[in-house]
């Protein structure tokens, strides 16, 4: 079994000392361990520097990440960030197509494509997020919806670039509402993903993508989660924020591994 991947998406949250605070928190937490589990830090962007300080650190637990990334290569794209910047600033990961940015930015498959493009080119990992909302649920729609997530983005990378690339399953009615997937509907999804993957990519491929869960986990249902075989680690939002919960949460990851 591959280690767990926890990644923490801290949104539009924390004041800059609030942000140097809770990394000086995980890190406190993080020295006495020699945890398996990868733990990447998405602060917002203004903080990236910050969390690359401390990721570049000699003995560092954690990865930086960012929220978001330009789909422009450079040029006159006012308040944008592209990826060439990220990658001189040593981000290593970078989530796309967050629900949030879909819904309140208007990012397409197409755009979600090309930022992912972007960050490849210039070696960050994309964690691509796809879900369905609440409606297209009750509809019976999810595995369509998802479907079409994955054929549009995933289905369009090169196998070298998918080695690249992680993907995040957040169904819009579990995310910040504390209503959590069941650990058996979090598995059917990234089942039914894996299995999209394997029939485009191959098995290996399959195997070896890592898949995530995202969507109100927490200290509580993370082992639950991360026990199910097709959950690789989870997207992690408002958990994220505190430290003692967001390392219960790694606890989790380190206990399936240990088990298995
Ligand atoms: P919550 O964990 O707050 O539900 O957020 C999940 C999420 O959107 C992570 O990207």
């Amino acid at each position: 079994m591959k280690p767990k991947i926890v990644i923490g998406n801290w949104k539009m949250n924390k004041g800059f000392e609030e942000a140097e605070d809770l990394i000086s928190e995980i890190e406190e937490k993080l020295q006495d361990y020699n945890f398996e589990t990868e733990i990447v830090l998405c602060p917002p962007m203004l903080y990236a520097e910050l969390v690359t300080d401390h990721a570049n650190e000699e003995g560092s637990q954690f990865y930086a990440g960012v929220q978001n990334v330009s789909e422009y290569e450079n040029g006159a794209y006012t308040g944008e960030v592209s990826a060439e910047m990220l990658a001189g600033m040593d981000v290593s990961f970078c989530i796309v197509g967050h629900s949030e940015r879909r819904k309140y930015f208007g990012e397409t498959n197409a755009i979600v494509l090309k930022k992912m493009l972007r960050l490849l080119t210039n070696d960050i990992v994309p964690v691509m997020c796809c879900g369905e909302t609440l409606e297209e649920r009750k509809a019976e729609k999810h595995f369509e919806v998802v479907q079409k997530q994955i054929e549009e983005t995933i289905y369009q990378l090169t196998p070298k670039q998918l080695e690249s690339t992680m993907i995040a399953y957040e169904p819009i009615w579990a995310i910040g509402t504390g209503e959590t997937a069941t650990p058996d509907q979090a598995q059917e999804m990234l089942s039914f993903i894996r299995s999209l993957i394997e029939k485009k990519f191959g098995t290996e491929m399959a195997v070896n993508t890592y898949i995530l869960y995202g969507g109100s986990c927490n200290g509580k249902n993370a082992l639950e989660l991360f026990s199910q075989p097709d959950v690789d680690g989870g997207l992690i939002g408002g958990a994220s924020l505190k430290a003692d919960e967001f390392m219960k949460i790694i606890e989790a990851g380190e206990t399936v591994i240990k088990e298995n």
